[in-house]
């Protein structure tokens, strides 16, 4: 009997995978036979226009998961900006593509706004502890309840055991952690290194909409960030900060919006260094109107 329910479990595994969907009552119902069986699942969350970063992610999930869903949906409610929404690449097709050279095995969620949000696009308010009220959180006015909203959507829908989030949204990923304690939602979150281009600057969609100049001056950013790695051992929190200041005033193509070195489980600004307490320090910076976001463990 046992091996009879396997054998049918194995079946459905193998005629569920490779799978593109848009409704999560489809995704629930091509999952069931996996829960079923046990299979361990990782999701990685994305807003699509898929590059490097995300097929890192990705890899990762096949290695320590045996199935993998892939979700794409460009969150309206984590966007305080809405030409930015509107600005925000949407390349189904090509990400699909991508996937598909990743493996053949895999689910890729792609629902639609009205499919998530019904008639009511708005996010629930969080307490976060006030990781969500420094830096991303105070200039992206209720943005973190916009990915809290969506992620803990996708964690409901899609069970699963592990999800894989880029430490480039360092404080998305702190925020992520924080919502599964408080909603107690059994996934484990792994979070996974920064990829870079070749000269430094960290993947991300946005980099598809800077010149091909820009996107090569762009490695100011990461060299930045590296010099304030080597500074941080010998000098302050406050005389770094001033420094990297200095540096943008210096600097005609790129717009600091800010920078600040925090304490990784607090996210807030330090005043003193101690030395059992991890570092990181965190950048956003504006290329003509393309905002871009980094930070480097210190
Ligand atoms: O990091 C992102 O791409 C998004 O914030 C996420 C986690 C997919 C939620 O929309």
């Amino acid at each position: 009997m046992q091996i009879t329910t396997n054998y049918l479990s194995l079946r459905a595994v193998k005629y569920i995978l490779m799978q593109l969907l848009h409704k999560k009552q489809e995704l629930e119902k091509h999952l069931a036979p996996l829960v079923l069986a046990s299979k361990t699942i990782g999701l990685v969350p994305t807003m699509g226009a898929l590059h490097e970063g995300h097929a890192s992610l990705i890899q990762q999930a096949f290695k320590e998961n045996e199935c993998v869903v892939v979700s794409i949906f460009v969150n309206p409610t984590q966007f305080n900006n809405t030409e930015d929404l509107i600005k925000y690449p949407k390349t189904l097709d090509k990400d699909i593509a991508i996937i598909k050279n990743i493996s053949q095995n895999i689910i890729i969620y792609a629902p639609s706004v009205e499919e998530i949000y019904k008639d009511n696009i708005s996010a629930e308010k969080y307490n976060f502890n006030g990781l969500d009220r420094v830096m991303e959180g105070a200039f992206r006015l209720g943005h973190f309840d916009g990915v809290g909203t969506i992620v803990e959507e996708l964690f409901r829908s899609i069970k699963p055991t592990k999800a894989y989030f880029g430490e480039k949204d360092f404080q998305q990923l702190q925020i992520i952690k924080k919502l599964v304690v408080l909603k107690n939602i059994p996934v484990e979150i792994i979070g996974c290194p920064i990829v870079r281009e070749e000269n430094g600057l960290a993947m991300s969609s946005r980099n598809e909409r800077l010149s091909k100049e820009m996107r090569l001056s762009a490695s100011f950013i990461y060299s930045t960030l590296r010099t304030v790695r080597e500074k941080f051992g010998t000098k302050s929190a406050l005389e770094v900060t001033n420094w990297v200041k200095s540096e943008f005033d210096k600097n005609n193509e790129f717009r600091l919006e800010y920078f600040q070195i925090a304490a990784i489980e607090t996210l807030k600004p330090i005043k003193r260094k101690f030395k059992n307490k991890q570092y990181r320090a965190f950048i956003a910076v504006f290329a003509d109107d393309v905002r871009l976001i980094d930070n480097i463990a210190l």
